[in-house]
């Protein structure tokens, strides 16, 4: 039964983090301060309890062996889960996720932009700047695109399909993929010179005019060669120079597009609480929060067996490490809408099961061979030093920086003097 109080006092820092968080809306750099704090003094009690025990208890392999396959299984459940929308519960998954999804929304953006025969006189490095600003649209056979005689505000490059270019009532050019229509207007400024009409069903990428002047701005270049292009199109000439060929350019401006490039904006993260709000997100988030106490059960199950008393370090160390985690996730719960009592609830059962977690560990863990228990607590190690390195660093970094490196010493450094107080 120690185990399973255990296991609670080690876990009341999840609810009382999360009403901090609601109700005093701490500075980020402060969360990331404290994490960083209950990572350190995380780090020193695994290793001083954990990893002493294991060793002494079966030696390096089966702790290493656990270890492994702790760090696997943790890394394996914690990626299934963000799939489900589990990746909402902390800033660093929830940005990771935007950013990869960004990266191929990206990739197929400037996939489409190479069909499009003018902007591969671009080099494929300055493209990547663009596809933020572009739009994909589509328009079914007989729409008409734009009016002669109206104001212009945006040019078009025709993906897939066919238009047609009426002037004066009378047709005068057909324009097909790869082709770029709609450029006189913003370029002379004047009103459109004819009606473009959809002769099939269209798939356009559209850019609008302050966008189209800021890429003309970034490249002399191009600028000339659409100008070139205006004046073919008033005298029936061909334009000059020879545009790279697709492929090549394709995988060229795709590898410039890089993660440091690709920015998530606010937007994105709205967009993405939105669709994974409702759904299965919820559960998943109570999963991965769950996912995340497990090791931490398991140590505390682990470390009681044979002994009567659970080292101070350990406890002091997951207390710490549970407050600030909930304390910021419990803001941006907030923030997705969920009530003060659903976070509690949620930070509560928790709790729980982390009581819960450790009395059965601790059962399950009386009954092993010395060999068995390192196997188990080298598990617990691996899992709980994945989860350190996976999210809680990462995360306390991303909203603290600099103040994560002295903040994880500090933390390292209590557990061992709460340690040399034990003795
Ligand atoms: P804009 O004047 O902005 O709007 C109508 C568009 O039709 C125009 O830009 C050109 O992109 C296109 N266009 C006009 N005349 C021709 C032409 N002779 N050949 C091809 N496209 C044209």
């Amino acid at each position: 039964m120690a185990a399973f109080w255990f296991g609670i006092l080690s876990a009341i820092s999840l609810p009382l983090g999360a009403w901090v968080g609601i109700w005093t809306r701490p500075k980020e750099r402060i969360t990331a301060a404290i994490m960083a704090y209950g990572g350190g003094a995380l780090l020193a009690a695994l290793t001083l309890e954990l990893v002493h025990d294991a060793l002494k208890h079966g030696g390096f392999w089966p702790l290493a062996t656990g270890c492994v396959a702790g760090g696997l299984a943790f890394a394996f459940l914690n990626q299934l889960l963000n799939h489900q929308g589990g990746f909402l519960r902390k800033t660093t998954t929830l940005m990771k996720h935007l950013k990869i999804l960004k990266r191929r929304k990206t990739a197929a953006t400037l996939e489409h932009l190479s069909t499009i025969q003018i902007l591969r006189l671009l080099p494929p490095s300055e493209i990547h700047g663009l596809v933020p600003y572009i739009r994909e649209r589509k328009f079914p056979a007989g729409s008409r695109l734009i009016a002669e005689g109206d104001p212009g505000d945006e040019i078009y490059f025709v993906e897939a399909g066919k238009i047609e270019v009426i002037q004066g009532g009378r047709p005068v050019a057909e324009l097909g993929p790869g082709e770029v229509f709609g450029e006189m207007a913003l370029l002379t400024d004047e009103k459109r010179s004819a009606t473009v009409l959809a002769k099939t069903d269209v798939d356009v990428l559209e850019l609008h005019k302050q966008d189209f002047g800021r890429l003309m701005a970034s490249s002399p270049k191009l600028a000339g060669d659409f100008q070139r292009l205006v004046e073919s199109r008033k005298s029936a000439n061909q334009i000059s120079g020879q545009p790279m060929d697709m492929e090549t350019w394709a995988t060229q401006a795709k590898s410039h597009a890089t993660s440091s490039t690709v920015h998530v904006t606010s937007a994105d993260v709205k967009e993405a609480i939105a669709t994974h709000a409702q759904g299965g997100a919820p559960m998943a988030i109570w999963l991965g929060i769950f996912l995340d106490g497990i090791p931490e059960s398991a140590v505390i199950g682990a470390s009681l067996v044979g002994e009567s008393k659970v080292s101070a370090a350990l406890i002091a160390g997951l207390f710490l490490a549970n407050f600030p985690e909930s304390m910021s996730s419990s803001v941006g719960m907030k923030k997705m809408g969920m009530s003060t009592m659903k976070i509690s609830w949620l930070w509560g059962s928790l709790c729980i099961m982390t009581g819960v977690g450790a009395y059965f560990g601790n059962i399950l863990f009386q009954t092993a061979t010395p060999q068995m228990l390192a196997l188990f607590e080298g598990l617990a190690a691996g899992a709980m030093l994945a989860m350190i390195a996976e999210t809680m660093i990462p995360e306390a970094f991303q909203e603290g920086g600099s103040v994560v490196g002295m903040s994880t010493i500090l933390g390292f450094l209590s557990a061992i003097f709460v340690k040399t107080l034990e003795r």
